[in-house]
């Protein structure tokens, strides 16, 4: 049973591989994705290490000269998707988007290289990709920290890789409609429409990316320019996360003083990140540092902090929360907390259940010794898998499979989870 579910995952990310990097899933995200690579990259480790390394380095072929790492590589023309290489306007010479995405990359690279099999290719890949990753880390401080709190804002939900989450709500009232040029979406000819982000956000989701077009893409500018800037505990994890492996892999390569920055980046941000926990939530939420307070949203932005070394008392009061959610939902973990007003179970990460997110969140918690919750949230994702097949996301009362179907990086997750967890599927 087991190895005819890694089979069949195997298949996917193959079908979905086009050599040098790979597509989420066809027809609905027909480029390259920044996160989605990262941790497919774990996937492709277990039975083709060559090609997880290929991946995360045609990933960091696309690094900005400024360090930054694009959200999406638009290496071949495809008209079905929008927002296309025209609308963001870069200028690269192969398209990119203008903003980025969560940076997993570090914490990817770290977990391939503890792996590898071929332990040559692995330190020549590593010692390659380990400047590059840090440069992106270092990107992030100087650009989305500008007054050096520890902690980097977004400045466009799609940075968050939780595009529609009611996280955003209230600080995307601020962002403007007006003026934005006419546009069809392609995404609702893919997916169902009633489980994407409605025609209003989309607007919003536009008119920042012409406002950051029109500044020339000069990240020095972005961020005080931007009218949403969230600091979101689920990103910033992350990169603490990405930054704290990365210390520990440049120590094992002999590169002494990105082990130093990397792990005085990671040691900041851990003592910040408390700053947005809230005892009334029992979780951490994300601040809106436009109007400089926290957001009032159970979502799990504030679950996924649980991805980073944060202190152990911490971590057993997330495992506690994921308790307390789990008992208004049949499956773990609900991208939004069921019993809120706002919860959509069906809507994108307004509910749904993301894989890769639950794999992080797992992780976290296995490694802050809350092994109980990680199995459970681990056996979930089994359990989704066998009841719909690779999807997209799943609803976390009836787990229906949502969104693209035959996806790359839930595959990954499974093929990441059967290796190395004992879990009867
Ligand atoms: C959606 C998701 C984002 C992901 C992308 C490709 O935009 O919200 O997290 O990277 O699809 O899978």
């Amino acid at each position: 049973m087991t190895q005819q579910i890694i089979d069949q995952a195997k298949a996917v990310m193959r079908k979905n591989d086009h050599g040098t990097y790979t597509v989420p899933t066809h027809g609905l995200y027909p480029f390259q994705w920044n996160w989605d690579s990262a941790l497919s990259a774990l996937g492709f480790a277990h039975f083709d290490e060559a090609r997880a390394w290929t991946e995360i380095e045609t990933l960091f072929a696309h690094q900005w000269d400024d360090g930054m790492v694009p959200h999406i590589i638009f290496h071949k023309h495809d008209d079905g998707y929008f927002p296309g290489p025209e609308v963001w306007g870069t200028g690269r010479e192969v398209p990119t988007s203008g903003i980025t995405q969560p940076p997993v990359a570090g914490f990817a690279v770290r977990r391939i290289f503890d792996r590898a099999r071929d332990k040559e290719l692995a330190a020549a890949k590593a010692r390659t990709l380990l400047p590059l990753i840090h440069a992106w880390h270092q990107w992030f401080f100087s650009n989305r920290d500008p007054k050096g709190t520890g902690l980097v804002a977004i400045i466009h939900p799609w940075e968050s890789g939780r595009d529609n989450s009611v996280d955003w709500d209230t600080a995307f009232e601020r962002v403007p409609t007006d003026g934005v040029q006419p546009f069809t979406r392609r995404d609702t000819s893919h997916a169902n429409p009633a489980h994407r982000p409605t025609d209003e956000q989309y607007k919003r989701y536009i008119w920042l990316v012409e406002k950051f077009r029109s500044l020339g893409w000069d990240n020095s500018k972005l961020h005080d320019a931007s009218p949403f800037q969230i600091v979101d505990p689920g990103f910033n994890a992350i990169l603490i996360r990405s930054c704290s492996d990365l210390a520990v892999l440049a120590e094992t390569l002999g590169e002494t003083e990105i082990a130093a920055q990397s792990q005085a980046m990671a040691d900041k941000a851990i003592e910040a990140i408390e700053t947005l926990w809230s005892d009334a939530r029992g979780q951490y939420l994300c601040f809106d540092r436009s109007v400089g307070a926290l957001v009032d949203s159970p979502s799990i932005g504030g679950i996924l902090a649980a991805f980073a070394p944060i202190p152990k008392a911490r971590a057993k009061a997330v495992s506690d929360r994921i308790e307390v959610l789990a008992a208004s939902c049949n499956f773990l973990v609900p991208s939004h907390d069921p019993t809120a007003p706002e919860f959509d179970a069906l809507r994108y990460w307004r509910g749904p259940i993301w894989l890769i997110v639950n794999y992080m969140i797992a992780d976290g918690l296995e490694c802050a010794g809350q092994t109980a919750m990680a199995d459970r949230i681990n056996r979930d994702c089994l359990r989704l898998i066998e009841l719909g097949g690779f999807a997209e996301y799943y609803g976390p009362i009836n787990a229906e499979p949502c969104g693209g179907d035959a996806f790359t990086w839930t595959a990954a997750m499974v093929i990441e989870i059967l290796n190395t967890h004992e879990i009867a599927a």
